[in-house]
């Protein structure tokens, strides 16, 4: 299949790549084939979908979010992270003992991510692993593209959010050779605070055993740092503690906020791979901090940007991306070394083609790449006459899910997941 309209895209984070008029060919398996300003006269007998004067951009991904915390949305952002934890977020994560409450949920969660243009996601479930198998069903059912923790968690927290090392390790054995291309597992400790050393060393083993990518949180708040060190004085820094336990970077790390990463720590997730993954609203909301982005990606160290819902207050990948902007504009100004600021083309290619490195191929219009992305109507933003360069910076600080007219995941056309 062809697929005709303005095609914007960042094959480099530092400008977008525009082509108006633009052909995509995506083939059978779901992979773009190539990218065209002129039809080849070999591919004139393909069939074309001609979306006229609308843009066509990659979707979006979400690598860090918490899909129990879907009910607090927008809810509840008065204390900081660690009294945050214990008085809205324990409780409400709790009632996913309940698979029929859990599958209510859930099932608003991925209609959301559909909605918000976000086709793949790195999402923490909770403690429970039924309540996390019917994540993962449901997703499969959407079409969507997920990485699904079950949380490990077996200390410091209420009895009602924790499980144990057997039930972990069980749920991990049964999930790690499902094979799915689309929805698979991923080690979830939720922070060194609420993991023992038993969770941490069998989730590195397990790791390693089926190669499974791992996630978690990393020095997102200054108490919890200083919890961090409390309960691991053997550790030089906090990721060293993740480290120890073969769950930094010996697989692919995904690592939340990082807001006090720096020195030792800095050069230690640089060492191991990990990617960052930067989650602005949550920052603001919860008062944690702002993290070094700058100095992350001028270390050569990945990132990509997370809602983190709900210390998140929105679903929206186009939100944390303006968020993403706005505070690096700030972290400037506040900061003695005055690192640069975010350029628009920066913040949506970690939205895009860096997140997506997470997941393959993904979330730029390249040759090989999986077709993943979005029809976007911004007809209604053009009552005076923009050019296109224009138009995705309009569309990204003005925009929203209404916009999004069609979407793609792996070559498919996702429709409307069922509530
Ligand atoms: N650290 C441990 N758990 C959480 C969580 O649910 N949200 C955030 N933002 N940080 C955490
Ligand atoms: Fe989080």
């Amino acid at each position: 299949m062809i697929y005709k309209a303005h095609i914007i895209d960042t094959p480099t984070k530092d400008e977008f790549r525009i082509i108006p008029n633009g052909y995509i060919h995506v083939t059978e398996d779901g992979k773009i084939a190539g990218i065209y300003e002129q039809l080849p006269a070999e591919l004139a007998n393909e069939p074309i979908t001609d979306y006229g004067d609308k843009l066509l951009i990659p979707a979006f991904y979400d690598l860090h979010v918490h899909a129990p915390q879907y009910r607090n949305l927008g809810l509840a952002l008065d204390l900081p992270l660690l009294e945050w934890l214990e008085t809205y977020t324990f409780p409400e994560e709790s009632k996913f003992r309940d698979i029929a409450y859990a599958e209510h949920v859930y099932r608003r969660f991925v209609h959301e991510l559909w909605m918000q243009g976000t086709m793949r996601s790195s999402v923490f479930a909770s403690a429970h692993p039924e309540a996390t198998a019917k994540l993962m069903d449901i997703f499969r059912e959407a079409g969507l593209g997920a990485f699904v923790g079950l949380v490990g968690m077996d200390r410091n927290c209420p009895e009602a959010v924790q499980n144990t090392t057997e039930q972990v390790q069980a749920f991990l054995e049964q999930v790690a050779t499902e094979n799915d291309p689309l929805v698979k597992p991923i080690i979830t400790p939720r922070f060194i605070p609420t993991c023992s050393r038993e969770m941490l060393k069998m989730m590195g083993k397990l790791a390693k055993k089926h190669n499974l990518p791992v996630q978690s949180h990393l020095s997102e708040n200054k108490d919890e740092i200083r919890w961090v060190h409390q309960l691991m004085p053997e550790t030089i820094c906090y990721a060293d503690g993740y480290r120890k336990y073969g769950l930094l970077g010996d697989t692919p790390t995904l690592m939340a906020h990082c807001c006090y990463t720096k020195g030792i720590e800095l050069r230690m997730i640089r060492r191991h791979h990990v990617m960052v993954v930067h989650c602005p609203t949550s920052n603001c909301n919860l008062g944690s901090g702002a993290a070094p982005i700058r100095r992350f990606l001028d270390n050569g160290i990945p990132v990509a940007l997370g809602t983190d819902v709900s210390g998140g207050h929105n679903m929206s990948v186009l939100r944390v991306i303006q968020y993403a902007i706005q505070t690096s504009k700030l972290y400037q100004i506040l900061t003695p070394r005055k690192e640069a600021f975010l350029k628009v083309s920066e913040a949506f290619y970690l939205a895009t083609k860096s997140g997506g490195s997470f997941f393959g191929q993904c979330g730029c219009f390249e040759k090989g790449y999986d077709f993943d992305a979005l029809v976007v109507d911004d007809a209604y933003l053009n009552h005076e006459k923009y050019e296109l360069n224009q138009r995705i910076e309009r569309y990204i600080f003005l925009g929203d899910d209404r916009d999004i007219k069609v979407r793609f995941c792996a070559g498919k056309e996702i429709k409307e997941p069922k509530l």
